[in-house]
Protein backbone atom coordinates (compact mmCIF):
# COMPACT_ATOMS: atom_id res chain seq x y z
CA UNK A 1 0.00 0.00 0.00
CA UNK A 2 1.56 3.25 -1.20
CA UNK A 3 2.07 6.19 1.30
CA UNK A 4 -0.42 8.93 -0.10
CA UNK A 5 -0.74 12.40 0.62
CA UNK A 6 -2.13 15.32 -0.61
CA UNK A 7 0.13 18.56 -2.52
CA UNK A 8 -1.30 21.82 -3.16
CA UNK A 9 0.71 22.85 -5.89
CA UNK A 10 1.37 22.53 -9.80
CA UNK A 11 1.68 19.09 -10.90
CA UNK A 12 4.69 20.19 -13.52
CA UNK A 13 6.72 21.03 -10.95
CA UNK A 14 6.89 18.21 -8.59
CA UNK A 15 9.62 15.67 -8.33
CA UNK A 16 8.46 12.46 -8.84
CA UNK A 17 9.36 9.59 -10.94
CA UNK A 18 5.95 10.39 -13.11
CA UNK A 19 3.45 12.78 -13.82
CA UNK A 20 0.15 11.99 -14.68
CA UNK A 21 -1.39 14.08 -17.81
CA UNK A 22 -5.47 14.00 -17.98
CA UNK A 23 -5.24 13.75 -21.78
CA UNK A 24 -7.93 13.69 -24.21
CA UNK A 25 -8.22 10.33 -26.47
CA UNK A 26 -6.85 12.58 -29.38
CA UNK A 27 -3.57 12.61 -27.35
CA UNK A 28 -2.11 15.63 -29.33
CA UNK A 29 -2.00 18.62 -26.13
CA UNK A 30 -4.42 20.37 -24.70
CA UNK A 31 -5.16 22.44 -22.31
CA UNK A 32 -5.98 22.46 -18.10
CA UNK A 33 -2.83 19.90 -17.03
CA UNK A 34 -2.52 18.59 -20.29
CA UNK A 35 -1.21 22.40 -21.49
CA UNK A 36 0.92 22.89 -18.73
CA UNK A 37 3.00 19.57 -19.26
CA UNK A 38 3.06 20.12 -22.96
CA UNK A 39 4.43 23.72 -22.08
CA UNK A 40 6.96 22.47 -19.47
CA UNK A 41 8.09 19.42 -20.56
CA UNK A 42 8.58 20.68 -23.98
CA UNK A 43 7.98 19.20 -27.47
CA UNK A 44 9.49 16.25 -26.67
CA UNK A 45 6.51 14.97 -25.67
CA UNK A 46 4.36 15.66 -27.53
CA UNK A 47 6.71 14.10 -30.51
CA UNK A 48 6.95 10.82 -28.21
CA UNK A 49 2.80 10.51 -28.15
CA UNK A 50 2.79 10.99 -31.89
CA UNK A 51 4.99 7.91 -32.39
CA UNK A 52 3.96 5.96 -29.21
CA UNK A 53 0.02 6.72 -29.75
CA UNK A 54 -0.64 7.14 -33.68
CA UNK A 55 -4.15 6.50 -32.80
CA UNK A 56 -4.73 8.43 -29.80
CA UNK A 57 -5.81 6.66 -26.28
CA UNK A 58 -9.14 5.23 -25.11
CA UNK A 59 -10.68 6.64 -22.31
CA UNK A 60 -9.93 5.10 -19.17
CA UNK A 61 -6.87 3.51 -20.48
CA UNK A 62 -3.13 5.10 -19.69
CA UNK A 63 0.18 5.11 -21.39
CA UNK A 64 3.38 6.36 -20.78
CA UNK A 65 6.01 9.08 -22.65
CA UNK A 66 8.77 10.65 -22.02
CA UNK A 67 8.85 13.89 -19.55
CA UNK A 68 11.00 15.73 -21.78
CA UNK A 69 11.93 18.90 -19.26
CA UNK A 70 10.05 18.30 -16.70
CA UNK A 71 11.81 16.91 -13.65
CA UNK A 72 10.06 13.66 -13.84
CA UNK A 73 11.37 11.08 -15.88
CA UNK A 74 8.46 9.97 -17.05
CA UNK A 75 4.53 11.48 -18.52
CA UNK A 76 1.99 8.44 -17.86
CA UNK A 77 -1.34 9.68 -19.85
CA UNK A 78 -4.69 8.90 -19.50
CA UNK A 79 -8.02 10.20 -20.70
CA UNK A 80 -10.85 10.87 -17.91
CA UNK A 81 -14.72 10.23 -18.79
CA UNK A 82 -16.13 13.71 -20.14
CA UNK A 83 -18.48 14.41 -17.65
CA UNK A 84 -19.81 17.65 -19.45
CA UNK A 85 -20.33 15.46 -23.01
CA UNK A 86 -22.09 12.85 -21.15
CA UNK A 87 -19.68 10.41 -20.22
CA UNK A 88 -21.02 9.25 -16.89
CA UNK A 89 -19.36 6.03 -16.59
CA UNK A 90 -17.51 6.05 -12.86
CA UNK A 91 -16.08 2.64 -13.87
CA UNK A 92 -13.93 4.55 -16.74
CA UNK A 93 -12.98 7.20 -14.01
CA UNK A 94 -11.45 4.78 -11.60
CA UNK A 95 -9.46 2.52 -14.39
CA UNK A 96 -7.60 5.78 -15.12
CA UNK A 97 -6.23 5.37 -11.69
CA UNK A 98 -5.73 1.58 -12.55
CA UNK A 99 -4.18 1.59 -15.74
CA UNK A 100 -1.79 4.27 -14.22
CA UNK A 101 -0.43 2.69 -11.67
CA UNK A 102 -0.40 -0.52 -13.95
CA UNK A 103 1.78 1.24 -16.29
CA UNK A 104 3.80 3.15 -13.38
CA UNK A 105 4.72 -0.68 -12.07
CA UNK A 106 5.95 -1.41 -16.00
CA UNK A 107 8.05 1.46 -15.50
CA UNK A 108 9.41 0.32 -11.47
CA UNK A 109 8.22 3.71 -10.91
CA UNK A 110 8.71 4.63 -7.00
CA UNK A 111 6.74 7.92 -7.00
CA UNK A 112 4.10 9.35 -8.81
CA UNK A 113 1.57 12.43 -8.74
CA UNK A 114 -1.88 12.63 -10.11
CA UNK A 115 -3.94 15.48 -10.52
CA UNK A 116 -7.53 15.01 -10.36
CA UNK A 117 -8.63 13.78 -13.54
CA UNK A 118 -11.78 14.94 -15.26
CA UNK A 119 -12.49 17.01 -12.64
CA UNK A 120 -11.39 20.40 -14.65
CA UNK A 121 -12.76 20.60 -18.49
CA UNK A 122 -14.48 17.31 -18.15
CA UNK A 123 -16.34 18.74 -15.40
CA UNK A 124 -17.08 15.71 -13.27
CA UNK A 125 -18.55 16.38 -9.95
CA UNK A 126 -15.50 17.64 -7.46
CA UNK A 127 -16.00 15.38 -4.08
CA UNK A 128 -16.99 12.09 -6.27
CA UNK A 129 -13.76 12.79 -8.61
CA UNK A 130 -11.88 13.36 -5.15
CA UNK A 131 -13.71 10.02 -4.00
CA UNK A 132 -13.03 8.11 -6.93
CA UNK A 133 -9.37 8.39 -6.94
CA UNK A 134 -9.16 7.49 -3.46
CA UNK A 135 -10.71 4.30 -3.53
CA UNK A 136 -9.27 2.89 -6.52
CA UNK A 137 -6.19 3.75 -5.06
CA UNK A 138 -6.84 2.08 -1.60
CA UNK A 139 -7.87 -0.81 -3.36
CA UNK A 140 -4.85 -1.05 -6.30
CA UNK A 141 -2.53 -3.31 -5.42
CA UNK A 142 1.07 -1.83 -6.62
CA UNK A 143 4.77 -1.79 -6.08
CA UNK A 144 4.25 2.58 -6.28
CA UNK A 145 5.47 3.81 -3.02
CA UNK A 146 4.69 7.07 -3.02
CA UNK A 147 1.82 8.73 -4.43
CA UNK A 148 0.61 12.53 -4.86
CA UNK A 149 -2.52 13.96 -5.32
CA UNK A 150 -1.93 17.36 -6.51
CA UNK A 151 -4.59 20.05 -6.73
CA UNK A 152 -3.65 23.24 -8.60
CA UNK A 153 -6.28 25.23 -5.76
CA UNK A 154 -6.52 25.91 -2.46
CA UNK A 155 -9.97 24.76 -1.80
CA UNK A 156 -10.10 21.69 -4.02
CA UNK A 157 -6.58 21.05 -1.56
CA UNK A 158 -8.18 21.34 1.33
CA UNK A 159 -11.17 19.14 0.20
CA UNK A 160 -8.87 15.92 -1.07
CA UNK A 161 -6.75 16.57 2.07
CA UNK A 162 -9.86 16.31 4.64
CA UNK A 163 -10.61 12.91 2.46
CA UNK A 164 -6.78 11.78 2.19
CA UNK A 165 -6.72 11.98 6.09
CA UNK A 166 -9.80 9.96 6.58
CA UNK A 167 -8.35 7.17 3.96
CA UNK A 168 -4.97 7.14 4.76
CA UNK A 169 -4.32 8.14 8.17
CA UNK A 170 -0.39 8.49 8.52
CA UNK A 171 1.30 6.47 11.37
CA UNK A 172 2.21 8.72 14.26
CA UNK A 173 5.58 8.64 15.94
CA UNK A 174 6.24 7.80 19.20
CA UNK A 175 6.24 10.42 21.65
CA UNK A 176 4.44 13.09 19.26
CA UNK A 177 1.43 15.34 19.47
CA UNK A 178 0.04 12.53 16.69
CA UNK A 179 0.24 9.77 18.95
CA UNK A 180 -2.50 11.49 21.84
CA UNK A 181 -4.74 11.10 18.84
CA UNK A 182 -4.66 8.15 17.98
CA UNK A 183 -7.27 6.16 19.79
CA UNK A 184 -10.67 8.22 18.69
CA UNK A 185 -13.31 9.30 21.08
CA UNK A 186 -16.54 7.04 21.48
CA UNK A 187 -18.27 9.76 20.79
CA UNK A 188 -18.58 13.13 18.78
CA UNK A 189 -20.33 16.35 18.67
CA UNK A 190 -21.56 16.85 14.93
CA UNK A 191 -20.24 14.99 11.83
CA UNK A 192 -17.46 17.58 11.13
CA UNK A 193 -15.77 16.39 14.55
CA UNK A 194 -13.93 12.92 13.24
CA UNK A 195 -12.65 15.28 10.49
CA UNK A 196 -10.52 17.69 12.46
CA UNK A 197 -9.59 15.03 14.80
CA UNK A 198 -8.05 13.23 12.11
CA UNK A 199 -6.53 16.61 10.34
CA UNK A 200 -4.78 17.21 13.50
CA UNK A 201 -3.69 13.53 14.15
CA UNK A 202 -1.98 13.89 10.70
CA UNK A 203 -1.08 17.47 11.01
CA UNK A 204 1.33 16.62 14.89
CA UNK A 205 2.38 12.51 14.15
CA UNK A 206 5.79 13.78 13.83
CA UNK A 207 5.30 16.61 16.34
CA UNK A 208 7.69 16.09 19.66
CA UNK A 209 5.15 16.33 22.43
CA UNK A 210 5.60 20.01 24.12
CA UNK A 211 6.99 20.24 27.76
CA UNK A 212 4.11 21.51 29.38
CA UNK A 213 -0.10 21.64 28.92
CA UNK A 214 -0.49 25.27 28.30
CA UNK A 215 1.99 25.39 25.13
CA UNK A 216 -0.05 21.66 23.94
CA UNK A 217 -3.69 23.27 24.34
CA UNK A 218 -2.34 26.58 22.61
CA UNK A 219 -0.66 24.15 19.82
CA UNK A 220 -3.94 21.93 19.24
CA UNK A 221 -6.73 24.96 19.77
CA UNK A 222 -4.42 27.25 17.40
CA UNK A 223 -4.13 24.70 14.39
CA UNK A 224 -7.63 23.60 14.77
CA UNK A 225 -8.56 26.93 14.60
CA UNK A 226 -6.36 27.20 11.15
CA UNK A 227 -8.38 24.02 9.79
CA UNK A 228 -11.68 25.15 11.01
CA UNK A 229 -11.17 28.68 9.41
CA UNK A 230 -12.10 30.09 12.56
CA UNK A 231 -12.06 30.20 16.58
CA UNK A 232 -12.76 26.94 18.44
CA UNK A 233 -11.93 27.70 22.26
CA UNK A 234 -14.21 29.15 24.51
CA UNK A 235 -17.63 29.14 22.29
CA UNK A 236 -19.99 26.34 22.15
CA UNK A 237 -21.50 27.04 18.70
CA UNK A 238 -21.56 24.80 15.45
CA UNK A 239 -18.66 25.94 12.90
CA UNK A 240 -19.25 24.51 8.98
CA UNK A 241 -16.57 23.63 7.32
CA UNK A 242 -16.68 22.96 3.56
CA UNK A 243 -14.08 21.06 2.43
CA UNK A 244 -15.16 18.32 5.83
CA UNK A 245 -18.62 18.26 3.68
CA UNK A 246 -18.45 14.94 1.73
CA UNK A 247 -21.40 16.28 -0.05
CA UNK A 248 -24.18 14.41 1.40
CA UNK A 249 -26.33 14.57 4.95
CA UNK A 250 -27.64 17.51 7.08
CA UNK A 251 -24.31 18.82 9.38
CA UNK A 252 -21.85 17.13 7.55
CA UNK A 253 -19.44 19.81 7.28
CA UNK A 254 -20.03 21.23 10.93
CA UNK A 255 -18.03 20.66 13.68
CA UNK A 256 -19.15 21.46 17.44
CA UNK A 257 -17.29 23.88 19.39
CA UNK A 258 -19.02 23.11 22.23
CA UNK A 259 -17.85 19.20 21.59
CA UNK A 260 -14.53 20.16 21.42
CA UNK A 261 -14.13 22.63 24.29
CA UNK A 262 -16.11 20.48 26.80
CA UNK A 263 -14.84 16.78 25.75
CA UNK A 264 -12.12 16.61 23.05
CA UNK A 265 -9.51 19.30 24.03
CA UNK A 266 -9.82 18.19 28.23
CA UNK A 267 -9.51 14.56 26.81
CA UNK A 268 -5.93 15.16 25.22
CA UNK A 269 -4.74 17.13 27.90
CA UNK A 270 -5.74 14.48 30.12
CA UNK A 271 -4.00 12.21 27.89
CA UNK A 272 -0.68 14.13 27.67
CA UNK A 273 -0.98 14.28 31.26
CA UNK A 274 -1.05 10.60 31.58
CA UNK A 275 1.95 10.27 29.33
CA UNK A 276 3.71 12.47 31.53
CA UNK A 277 3.22 10.34 34.33
CA UNK A 278 4.11 6.80 32.90
CA UNK A 279 6.93 8.64 31.74
CA UNK A 280 7.88 10.01 34.95
N1 LIG B 1 -1.40 21.34 -11.75
C1 LIG B 1 -2.26 20.63 -10.99
N2 LIG B 1 -3.58 20.57 -11.23
C2 LIG B 1 -4.04 21.26 -12.27
C3 LIG B 1 -3.21 22.03 -13.14
C4 LIG B 1 -1.83 22.04 -12.83
N3 LIG B 1 -0.95 22.73 -13.58
N4 LIG B 1 -3.98 22.57 -14.11
C5 LIG B 1 -5.24 22.18 -13.86
N5 LIG B 1 -5.29 21.39 -12.76
C6 LIG B 1 -6.44 20.73 -12.14
C7 LIG B 1 -7.79 21.25 -12.52
O1 LIG B 1 -8.16 22.32 -11.66
C8 LIG B 1 -8.66 20.01 -12.28
O2 LIG B 1 -8.97 19.89 -10.91
O3 LIG B 1 -6.41 19.39 -12.61
C9 LIG B 1 -7.74 18.86 -12.66
C10 LIG B 1 -8.01 18.29 -14.07
O4 LIG B 1 -8.39 19.35 -14.92
P1 LIG B 1 -8.12 19.31 -16.52
O5 LIG B 1 -6.70 19.52 -16.78
O6 LIG B 1 -9.09 20.25 -17.12
O7 LIG B 1 -8.43 17.82 -16.94
P2 LIG B 1 -9.83 17.10 -17.26
O8 LIG B 1 -10.95 17.67 -16.47
O9 LIG B 1 -9.54 15.64 -17.14
O10 LIG B 1 -10.10 17.48 -18.78
C11 LIG B 1 -9.24 16.96 -19.75
O11 LIG B 1 -8.98 19.08 -20.75
O12 LIG B 1 -6.97 20.05 -20.82
C12 LIG B 1 -7.87 19.37 -21.58
O13 LIG B 1 -6.59 18.18 -23.21
C13 LIG B 1 -7.30 18.03 -22.00
O14 LIG B 1 -9.18 17.53 -23.37
C14 LIG B 1 -8.56 17.24 -22.14
C15 LIG B 1 -9.43 17.76 -21.00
Amino acid sequence: MPSVTAVHGDITAQQVDAIVNAANRRMRGGGGVDGAIHRAGGPAILADCIARFPSGLATGDAGWTTAGDLPAAWVIHTVGPNHAAGERDRALLESCYRRALEVADELDVASIAFPLISAGVYAWPLDDAIAAAIETIARTSTRVEHVRLVSFSEPTHRRVQAQVIRSFPPPTEPGSIGRLFDEEPPVWGLRGDPYLWRALRAQFAGTPLPSDRRELQRTITSAAEAIAGAPVADRDDAIYVAEFNPGHGMSAGHISASWWNSTGFPLLIDRFEGSRESTG
